[in-house]
């Protein structure tokens, strides 16, 4: 086990520009010179260490005149994830959609107060997935030549929007990956959003609300996606987004824990704070996540295995009360499955943003042991 600030330090003074790609066992069907090429010129930024928690917390307008609305322009990312969207369209994120590590865990904190050790994880295991190691780069929308020049295949670096890292079945409003589109608003979806909120939460969006929702949805995939699946990392972020409208989406000045569907309307589809908006006061994750759990406590990770309603129990997911066999195996499958043999830069560019990650676990309380694809 090593310090972050020491690797980072190591990182910082040694490289500045990849020279060339030590031995690679597989060059991915590139030539030598072919992936020379690419490599050689491929600037290499090492990962700073992640912001630490808000200083201050407490609740503040974050709709203000240092951050005001401005609307996409051709180029500019947006992808499945309402809160980044928004963060993006204000100037939390930059505006372009593609951004570093280090400026999503600070604008989810400081735009919406979100929990740093969750902030931490959810970022670190995105962008070990979906990122960009060799420039410190992510879309949270499409794959982009602006994240910069790719490392090698099997690696996808292809932004939020690749299915089943962490985007996958069952969102709110986002249709399934297998009806073509997996990150647009889509308007269907948002209504049944409106009719659940109106039947369960007298037309707010609540944690009671989301319980009935997310026992709805998957019920809704499993009878109509034959490619229905909800297994570990997947299954973590759909019962964690169930409670996020609610946690994050009301004005930190309302106690009531009722999300109105303007307000929801505004995040989920127009990626735009409300008027005059404050963030929530004090930061939280996952709170609520238990209601939500408990009216779905008979669900167990699986997938439908030959068409629809052939819903099968997948063993080998991690479930939603063991933390660290998903974090054991979102190392040794996920990211080893995109990098299989990294080398060189690449190498320590995963091993740095694979101790952050860990580090998040261990913020977070997990006691989970560390593991290390690529040797200590
Ligand atoms: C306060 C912070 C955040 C909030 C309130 C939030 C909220 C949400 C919500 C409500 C959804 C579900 C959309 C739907 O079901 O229609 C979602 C989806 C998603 N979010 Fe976030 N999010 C936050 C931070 C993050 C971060 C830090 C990441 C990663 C860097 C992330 C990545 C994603 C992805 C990949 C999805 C798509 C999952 C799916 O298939 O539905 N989010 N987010």
């Amino acid at each position: 086990m090593f310090s972050s600030l020491a690797v980072y330090t190591l990182l910082a003074l040694q490289v500045c520009t990849i020279s060339a790609f030590p031995a690679y066992q597989s060059l991915a069907g590139l030539t030598r010179e072919e992936l020379d090429a690419v490599t050689s010129s491929t600037p290499f930024v090492a990962p700073p260490p992640p912001p630490g928690p808000l200083a201050d917390d407490s609740s503040k307008l974050v709709y203000d005149s240092a951050h005001p609305y401005q609307a996409l322009r051709p180029g500019d990312q947006r992808g499945p994830c309402p809160a980044l969207n928004t963060l993006a369209s204000h100037g939390y994120i930059p505006r372009t959609g593609i951004a570093t590590p280090a400026q999503i865990v600070t604008a989810v904190q400081e735009g919406l107060n979100l929990e740093n050790s969750f902030a931490r994880f959810l970022t670190y295991s995105t962008f070990l997935v979906n990122g960009n190691p060799l420039t410190n780069l992510m879309s949270i929308g499409d794959k982009t030549s602006a994240t910069g020049p790719n490392p090698p295949k099997p690696a996808t670096v292809s932004g939020l929007d690749t299915h089943n890292n962490c985007e996958g079945d069952t969102s709110m409003t986002r249709e399934d990956a297998f009806f073509g589109d997996n990150h647009s608003f889509n308007e269907d979806r948002f209504q049944n959003f409106i009719n659940f909120s109106n039947k369960y939460g007298a037309g707010k969006y609540n944690y009671t609300v989301a319980a009935q929702l997310r026992k709805f949805l998957i019920q809704d995939s499993i009878q109509n996606n034959p490619q229905f699946t909800l297994v570990s990392p997947r299954l973590f972020t759909a019962f964690a987004e169930s409670v996020f409208p609610a946690n994050f989406f009301i004005d930190g000045r309302d106690k009531s824990g009722q999300l109105s569907l303007t307000n929801a309307r505004s995040f989920f589809q127009n990626m735009m704070f409300p008027p005059n908006f404050y963030r929530r006061d004090g930061a939280v994750s996952t709170t609520g996540q238990d209601i939500v759990i408990n009216l779905n406590a008979n669900f167990k990770p699986g997938f439908n295995a030959k068409g629809v309603n052939t819903f099968t129990v997948d063993p080998t997911s991690a479930t939603l009360a063991q933390p660290c066999v998903r974090y054991v195996n979102f190392v040794n499958n996920n990211i080893k499955e995109l990098y299989p043999n990294p080398t060189g830069t690449l190498k320590q560019a995963l091993t740095i943003n694979l101790q952050y990650l860990y580090e998040a676990t261990v913020a977070a309380g997990d006691n989970c042991t560390q593991v290390f694809p690529y040797g200590h």
